[in-house]
């Protein structure tokens, strides 16, 4: 277990930082260093951190949301975001399904491009903003409460999905877990299109879990999960699809395609 400090924590006693931490990492702090812990202990131990991080992580997000005012319902800034309608339409995408869809803009910009769209959040208030947007354009956008990690749809429902910065905040286990899933809700060589942000490197505390991802404890993002995938660990996540494409941005973002 690593505690990990950026620059402007650095000054500050680990005491401090370790208050700060919530009991689902203290309890496994103190777990790990206890030197009479069998191997199988400790795997418990990861695997009950695993699933405290993945449950902080959800209630961080809906905090997050439920905190907005006004929401924005404006397209961000991408630069691959125009190419994304054709690419879907060049593979005869027409059913697309939108990973934590968060306030809608990307289920909202394929809707206008006639796609059928889903769009899946684990936060109420994200909906909300993500269907008054749509319906304000008069659109029919389907949207779901509901896990990434948990998708209630029948095998072959979508020709695309899209996870745009969402793989970002899994654990490695459950990045592992979704894209088996993907495949299986995927009709037969259906296309996966995919956004990992750049993560890392802001100020904050975070704690490393033993798989790498960093689960945050400051005020503003305590609970978020946000891991970074280094070009062979994608590779590697990836492995069981055919990769159309994976490119990096100008902002250090990357992006993929891939066929299931
Ligand atoms: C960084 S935001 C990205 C939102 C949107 N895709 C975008 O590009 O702006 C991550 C989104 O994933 C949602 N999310 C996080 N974990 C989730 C989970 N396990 N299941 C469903 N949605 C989740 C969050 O509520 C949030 O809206």
């Amino acid at each position: 277990m690593r505690l990990g400090l950026l620059e402007a924590d650095k000054l500050r006693p680990a005491s401090f930082i370790v208050q700060q931490m919530e009991c689902w990492i203290l309890s496994v702090c103190r777990v790990c260093n206890d030197e009479d812990m069998t191997d199988y202990d400790q795997l418990l131990a990861a695997s009950r951190l695993e699933s405290d991080a993945y449950l902080g992580n959800i209630e961080f997000w809906k905090r997050a949301w439920k905190a907005v005012k006004e929401p924005c319902a404006q397209l961000p800034d991408l630069p691959y975001l125009s190419s994304i309608p054709a690419r879907l339409a060049g593979c005869g995408a027409k059913n697309v399904l939108d990973l934590g869809c968060g306030g809608g803009w990307l289920s909202i910009y394929l809707a206008r491009h006639n796609f059928s769209v889903t769009g899946v959040d684990v936060a109420e208030k994200a909906l909300e903003f993500a269907r008054q947007w749509s319906d304000r354009e008069g659109l029919s956008v389907n949207f779901d409460l509901g896990d990434v990690t948990h998708l209630p749809y029948l095998p072959g429902s979508f020709d695309a999905v899209l996870a745009n910065s969402m793989f970002d905040h899994l654990t490695k286990e459950l990045a592992y877990t979704l894209v088996v899933r993907l495949k299986e809700i995927l009709c037969p060589g259906g296309t996966l299109f995919a956004c990992f942000d750049k993560v890392g490197g802001g100020p904050g505390e975070y704690c490393t879990l033993p798989d790498g991802t960093h689960g945050y404890a400051d005020n503003t993002r305590r609970g978020m999960l946000l891991r970074y995938y280094s070009d062979t660990e994608l590779m590697d996540l990836f492995s069981c699809w055919t990769i159309i494409e994976c490119s990096t941005l100008e902002s250090g973002s990357r992006i993929l395609w891939a066929r299931s």
